[in-house]
């Protein structure tokens, strides 16, 4: 398992790099649109060759599933790849996005890298060995209630799926808690949370390889994960709320009647 830590933290870091040069140079970074309020650039897609080359080298059999193209081969052994995390701010300049990498053998996720590429952050975790940042060990806050926490969230930003089910949630938590993280990068949210400086997460709507990696460092690091009713986190889940324990049971109490 730590073998493939590894692999993950060298091809999130090697990834990371060409980012941050691309971040810093930004005449090279040539944007497009998938679909709806959903853009995709040059450089995340030579982000994602970089870091599928990296794995492909020491684990040629292994099966890939990268955001930008898709799925790569059949193994019970899968790479979950998010090669930018946070494009939108990616593209407007706002220094704030990572490289998200999970290895999952027959849907157990083994190994877990987020690498911050401009605070050079690196959070991880392997199953059963705990969580770190920058391989210092990393826990949840211990906040035990919602009325001393901040949370992040993300908006169902796509053609407004799931818009009025998350306003009905925003409208019942938002008073409950201090107050309410938007940063645009779902796996850093769930960094942030494994390493303590926020007290929760909870989106619609997201993807497989925007939560598998953080999934695994939140649990790693003593955290809760399900969806927002409180029901097992699974990878076809509408929405994903990880948390402290203290503060992932006040949240279900408070959401049980909605
Ligand atoms: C997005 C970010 C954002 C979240 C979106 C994700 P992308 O990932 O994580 O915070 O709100 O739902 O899709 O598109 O930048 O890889
Ligand atoms: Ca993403
Ligand atoms: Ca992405």
């Amino acid at each position: 398992m730590n073998a493939y830590k590894n692999i993950a933290v060298r091809a999130a870091e090697r990834a990371g790099n060409f980012v941050a040069k691309a971040f810093a140079n930004r005449d090279r970074i040539i944007a497009q649109s998938k679909g709806p309020n959903d853009f995709v650039s040059n450089i995340d897609k030579q982000a994602e060759e970089i870091i599928i080359d990296a794995i492909k080298y020491s684990y040629p059999d292994h099966a890939i599933l990268a955001e930008e193209s898709g799925q790569h081969g059949e193994s019970d052994t899968v790479w979950i790849i998010d090669p930018i995390d946070g494009t939108t701010n990616f593209l407007l300049g706002i220094p704030h996005f990572a490289i998200s990498i999970a290895v999952k053998h027959k849907n157990k996720t083994l190994a877990a890298v987020i690498y911050d590429p401009i605070k050079d952050e690196t959070f991880t975790a392997s199953n059963g060995s705990g969580a770190q940042l920058n391989n210092t060990r990393i826990r949840v806050s211990d906040k035990k209630k919602l009325d001393n926490s901040v949370l992040a969230t993300g908006f169902p930003f796509r053609g407004n799926q799931n818009l009025s089910e998350y306003l009905t949630y925003f409208e019942t938590i938002f008073p409950l808690c201090i107050d309410m993280r938007r940063a645009g990068s779902a796996s850093l949210d769930l960094a942030y949370v494994a390493a303590g400086r926020l007290d929760g997460f909870w989106e619609f709507g997201l993807s497989e390889w925007d939560t598998a990696a953080g999934i695994l460092i939140v649990k790693e690091a003593g955290g809760f994960v399900g969806d927002v009713k409180g029901n097992p986190y699974q990878e076809k889940s509408k929405s994903i709320l990880a948390a402290n324990p203290g503060v992932f049971k006040h949240f279900m109490k408070s959401v049980k009647d909605l």
